[in-house]
């Protein structure tokens, strides 16, 4: 009852927002702005990873992410795309309904597979640093460079004859995201490839005596051309196109930094494809432009809402009997009437909560019971104050297992949105994460205890220099 009417909540607050209200990014960001179209185009079919994240511009979690991810749009900057889609704006509704956005901010990272068009679409978890971001979408930078040795390096340059080569001499044994950036611009126009310092014969062959170096071999028997300018994306593009023409997402944001692609050697057909990714040069034109004619309301996907424990009884034969096995509740705050509107943190956690379910039951995949428990149930209100929770006008998430004696509370009472309720039941299901012993009393036969773990923190990361991405 209660998680269904907050789902109603939230989708008429959804049809009630303002249309094309203003978005949280000004024309001077370096954040890409979408909308379905350009996504198809500029996010979808592009050989390049992006992080796209779908907001409201109401809502104060993603207005507390901006400074994060702009920081981490620049870094970015010619490596990835950082985009966003104000789901605000009434042309934006159905698309993120489509994308399966619960609540808000909503982080995808969209991965080019080997299917065009078809990328493989998967939520961001971690933490919303710029870093944190950073690292998880460099990680997923498609490499097409070649890590060639003395034993296979002449194969490589007899592999595509016609196509222009590029070697990149190294001493490192990793593949920046540089290097990886430049061989997606070029994808299928240049072959790059790197070689070890080590490679004895490959380095005395093309007469390296420097590291980092770059050479390009082209044309059968021409001598081999070596880039002597600064190791930066925009002028190494400058001199690979004397050799072939990037790809048309070339450079992608780096675009608006960057000197227009000119296509001075056409060496094939341009396809219908999007030159480059552009901040809109006026809002409102670009708006109209865009706008399909029949615009729909917002679509909210109807996701089933989560079952409610609603009596005593019923709560501890699920949950809290001594052959109960893990469940997750969502003690809902007290209402004063069984119908009053719930605070929008518990609506947030019903809808992510539900969300996670649906996603599961869809799948296919084992995930423990999630229930509601009414705020007026005594058991709920006996197992807030053992366990020490917060007061009955708060909501609470706890994951419990009564057969082994352990608890476990939500902590993150501020964001209840998807992202981080999900990363929760993910480390409950991967059985990471301290877990506390349930006090006496809670359940009838308590069994051995568990015993303590570490306490985890999924936002924590390794301590790491800021990530310097931009070099070869
Ligand atoms: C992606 O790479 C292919 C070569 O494999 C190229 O033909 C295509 O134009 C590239 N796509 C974009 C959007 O640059």
């Amino acid at each position: 009852m209660l998680p269904q009417s907050s789902l109603l909540l939230v989708a008429s607050l959804l049809a009630a927002l303002p249309a094309n209200a203003d978005g949280i990014y000004t024309k001077k960001s370096p954040v890409l702005q979408l909308n379905q179209k350009t996504y198809g185009s500029l996010i979808a079919n592009s050989n390049y990873t992006s992080i796209v994240e779908f907001y409201a511009p109401w809502c104060g979690h993603c207005q507390n992410l901006k400074p994060a991810y702009e920081k981490a749009a620049q870094n970015l900057n010619g490596l990835a795309k950082v985009a966003a889609v104000n789901c605000d704006d009434d042309e934006n509704k159905p698309f993120c309904g489509q994308m399966g956005v619960q609540g808000f901010p909503t982080i995808k990272i969209v991965t080019p597979s080997k299917k065009p068009g078809k990328p493989r679409v998967e939520d961001y978890q971690g933490a919303r640093t710029a870093k944190a971001i950073i690292d998880a979408v460099v990680d997923r930078i498609p490499n097409h460079v070649k890590r060639a040795t003395d034993k296979d390096l002449d194969k490589w340059l007899g592999q595509n004859e016609e196509r222009p080569k590029a070697i990149l001499f190294t001493e490192k044994g990793t593949t920046t995201p540089l290097i990886r950036a430049l061989a997606i611009d070029f994808l299928g126009a240049i072959d790059v490839a790197q070689v070890r310092n080590k490679e004895t014969a490959s380095v005395e062959k093309f007469d390296v005596s420097e590291f980092p170096a770059l050479v390009v071999v082209s044309g059968g028997d021409s001598e081999p051309k070596v880039y002597e300018g600064e190791l930066k994306k925009q002028p190494i593009t400058e001199f690979l196109k004397q050799f072939a023409s990037p790809n048309p997402d070339a450079t992608g944001q780096a675009a608006s930094t960057a000197a227009k692609p000119k296509k001075s050697k056409p060496s094939k057909p341009a396809k219908a494809a999007p030159k480059v990714p552009v901040v809109p040069e006026d809002e409102e034109e670009n708006a109209d432009a865009e706008a399909t004619p029949e615009v729909k309301p917002a679509q909210v996907p109807v996701i089933p809402s989560i079952p409610t424990l609603a009596t005593p009884e019923s709560l501890e034969s699920a949950c809290l009997s001594s052959k109960s096995t893990t469940c997750v509740l969502a003690l809902l705050p007290a209402t004063s009437e069984p119908d009053a509107a719930l605070p929008s943190a518990a609506t947030d956690a019903l809808t992510s909560l539900a969300e996670i379910a649906h996603k599961h039951a869809q799948r296919g995949t084992h995930l423990f019971p999630i229930y509601g428990v009414p705020g007026a149930n005594s058991v709920s209100e006996s197992l807030r104050s053992s366990l020490g929770l917060g007061t009955s006008d708060v909501l609470e998430i706890i994951a419990v297992n009564a057969r082994r004696g352990w608890y476990r509370r939500y902590g993150q009472a501020e964001d209840f949105g998807l992202a981080a309720v999900e990363g929760w039941v993910d480390a409950i299901r991967l059985g990471e994460g301290a877990k506390e012993k349930l006090p006496e009393g809670i359940v009838a036969e308590p069994e051995a205890e568990k015993p303590k773990e570490e306490e985890p923190n999924k936002e924590e990361e390794p301590n790491k220099e800021e990530p310097e991405h931009d070099e070869l």
